[in-house]
């Protein structure tokens, strides 16, 4: 067998794989950037030491022990605080004032994977002296890194490039503040979850939130094809209400997507979009 037609051997049985996945346990992988499935599918299969992905269609399917383990491969939880600070520096800067003009706010962190970009939302929003008018959504598709941003425990070693991410976003005050050392990592303080609620959700298969003054997602999308990435800025658009914003963030963009007509460049660099008033 030539090397191409081994490829294509491959990417039948890895999409027979994600169809089993979904029609199985609902979750919908299939329309997923295919060279990233492929590397992690990969490694996946190469680790729990199957021959291939079909044996591993056959154990999934019989097996539900295997639906975490292989979401685990699925799913990237790569985050940290204040990511990119120049995005929290263009929220602090350009969209809290607007938010300012609200009498009460819903902001939606989409994909928060293990929570670092949720708190650094609400240690924005309550240094901006916005978080006690606000609810937050957090929802991610793994179960498993919710269940970690709820607890919102990080490893010690971390909390210097937080701390330093958190200084260059304009952080107003101590990022100590917010935490104290316990279970051997950095315990961020439950007061900062009491106005979260957090939601299994997938954007390939779930359907709108109602009426958010921001929605923040990023790093997500670019595990999408384009079909995907189209559902879940749709969803977006629909979940936002009037004037309210969409931060993407650097690597993301809402060009060539079906909805970009609905939006306004807000913060151009930082992919910090706002909804017209009319879509
Ligand atoms: C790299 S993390 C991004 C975390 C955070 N937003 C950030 O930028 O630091 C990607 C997250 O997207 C989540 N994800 C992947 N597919 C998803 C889907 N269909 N719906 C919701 N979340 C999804 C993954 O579980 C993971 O937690």
């Amino acid at each position: 067998m030539t090397q191409a037609m081994g490829d294509r051997t491959e990417d039948i049985e890895i999409r027979l794989l994600l169809e089993a996945l979904f029609q199985k346990y609902h979750y919908d992988f299939r329309r997923y950037a295919m060279a990233s499935i492929r590397r992690r599918l990969r490694q996946a299969r190469e680790q729990m030491g199957f021959a291939s992905f079909s044996l591993m269609q056959d154990h999934l399917l019989h097996d539900p022990v295997m639906l975490p383990r292989l979401l685990d491969y699925l799913t990237v939880q790569v985050s940290e605080m204040f990511r990119d600070p120049s995005y929290f520096r263009a929220l602090r800067e350009k969209v809290a004032p607007h938010l300012h003009t609200y009498p009460s706010l819903k902001v939606w962190v989409a994909g928060c994977a293990t929570g670092e970009e949720l708190y650094s939302m609400i240690i924005l929003f309550r240094e901006e002296g916005l978080e006690s008018r606000t609810i937050f959504y957090a929802t991610d598709v793994s179960h498993e890194a919710l269940r970690r941003a709820e607890a919102g425990i990080y490893d010690l070693g971390r909390i210097r490039l937080f701390t330093e991410n958190h200084r260059e976003s304009g952080g107003k005050s101590s990022l100590s503040n917010y935490y104290t050392a316990a279970y051997g990592g950095a315990a961020f303080a439950k007061n900062l979850r009491e106005r979260v609620v957090f939601a299994d959700h997938s954007l390939a298969t779930d359907a709108v939130f109602g009426e958010m003054q921001l929605i923040s997602c990023r790093n997500v999308l670019i595990y999408f094809d384009r079909v995907l990435q189209n559902r879940a800025i749709g969803l977006f658009a629909d979940s936002l209400a009037r004037k309210g914003f969409l931060g993407l963030g650097a690597k993301e963009s809402l060009r060539f997507t079906d909805h970009s007509f609905a939006f306004l460049d807000f913060a151009r660099d930082e992919r910090i979009y706002q909804k017209r008033s009319a879509a």
